[in-house]
């Protein structure tokens, strides 16, 4: 009867192997995340005015972006990130909640975008929350704007993640 002489390389994992198996796939799982919020953060450049198009001060324009509804507002004062255009500073802002990601209602009268699921209140000119309900402090997910030679207005980044 011939003997096996070659040892066996596989044994049972004691705890500290199990710790270290369970350490590469928390890395892993991180380091896979990370590359999708990084491939979220960037985007094909978008047009979302028209070379003629003159929006004035408290005028918006709604779209989407694959599955991402949106909001060009025009400011009639100078906001961080803003793209100036005429007397107006233009802002895009994602119009997802920054709670549960629900898709906020048109900017009211007064200025703030509504989530209709748990009320919290959007500044439109800031993308910031507002209100009485405290769902989250999170701002909304800004994106950059730029004017092309022929005067049209592209969104092409994303500024601010929320
Ligand atoms: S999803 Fe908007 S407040 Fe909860």
């Amino acid at each position: 009867m011939s003997k096996n002489l070659i040892p066996s390389l596989e044994k049972p994992l004691d705890r500290r192997d199990f710790l270290k198996v369970l350490g590469c796939i928390a890395c892993a799982t991180a380091f896979s995340g990370l590359i999708e919020a990084e491939a979220q953060s960037t985007l094909e450049p978008f047009q979302v005015l028209a070379a003629d198009e003159l929006p004035q001060s408290g005028q918006y324009k709604l779209f989407k972006i694959g599955r991402t509804p949106i909001i060009i507002y025009a400011s009639d004062t100078e906001v961080p990130d803003s793209l100036a255009r005429d007397n107006v500073w233009l802002v895009a802002y994602s119009r997802r909640c920054t709670h549960r990601g629900s898709t906020l209602r048109e900017p009211n009268a007064s200025g703030v975008m509504h989530c209709p699921d748990h009320r919290q209140d959007f500044d439109t000119k800031t993308g910031i929350p507002v209100g009485p309900v405290h769902r989250t402090n999170k701002p909304l997910t800004q994106f950059k704007l730029e004017t092309r030679a022929d005067n049209s207005v592209w969104l092409t980044d994303v500024v601010r993640t929320s």
